[in-house]
């Protein structure tokens, strides 16, 4: 397995086919892509990209830390789940978004997603959303 930078486009594919299966291709593109402070990570298995991982140098008003990073876009194909490729990109990622002076990640969970953020250390706050169209989210956050 090897984590690599990937970039914005690269996570398109993987992006449409898990985690916007029912809409048009546009729902892949998220804003702030192409910023100069983002980032996206992939993992390959055997030259393939097999799970991705996006941070937006973006600030939420409701965490009081100056500095933070939003995780989005975090998917891994069905055929290579639980095999912690997902939990290898956030430990690559977070040293990186350290180096950018940020000391907090948060992210909008799906709430079927919330045991996999708890196990790599994401905490809930508040209470669960719905966010039109794409279903029940909890607001995460990581002091990193
Ligand atoms: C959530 C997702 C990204 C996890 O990817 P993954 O590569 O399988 O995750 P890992 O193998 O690194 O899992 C890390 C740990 O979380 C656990 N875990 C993984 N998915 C879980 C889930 N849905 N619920 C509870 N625990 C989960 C794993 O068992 C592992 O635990 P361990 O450390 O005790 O072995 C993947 O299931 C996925 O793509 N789901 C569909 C898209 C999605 O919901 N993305 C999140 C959008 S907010």
């Amino acid at each position: 397995m090897k984590i690599l930078r990937i970039n914005a486009s690269d996570t398109y594919s993987i992006r449409s086919q898990i985690l916007h299966p029912n809409g048009p291709e546009s729902l892949a593109y998220y804003e702030g892509d192409d910023d100069e402070q983002t980032f996206h990570l992939g993992a390959f298995i055997e030259s393939k990209l097999v799970s991705v991982a996006s941070f937006y140098f973006l600030r939420n008003d409701l965490f009081e830390d100056s500095f933070q990073y939003q995780l989005k876009g975090m998917a891994t194909l069905e055929s290579h789940r639980y095999q912690g490729l997902s939990s290898e990109l956030l430990k690559m990622a977070f040293p990186i978004i350290k180096q950018n002076l940020c000391t907090l990640v948060w992210c909008q969970a799906r709430s079927e997603a919330i045991g996999f953020y708890q196990k790599v250390g994401f905490e809930k706050i508040g209470e669960e959303l719905t966010i039109e169209g794409a279903g029940k989210h909890y607001l995460m956050f990581k002091k990193v």
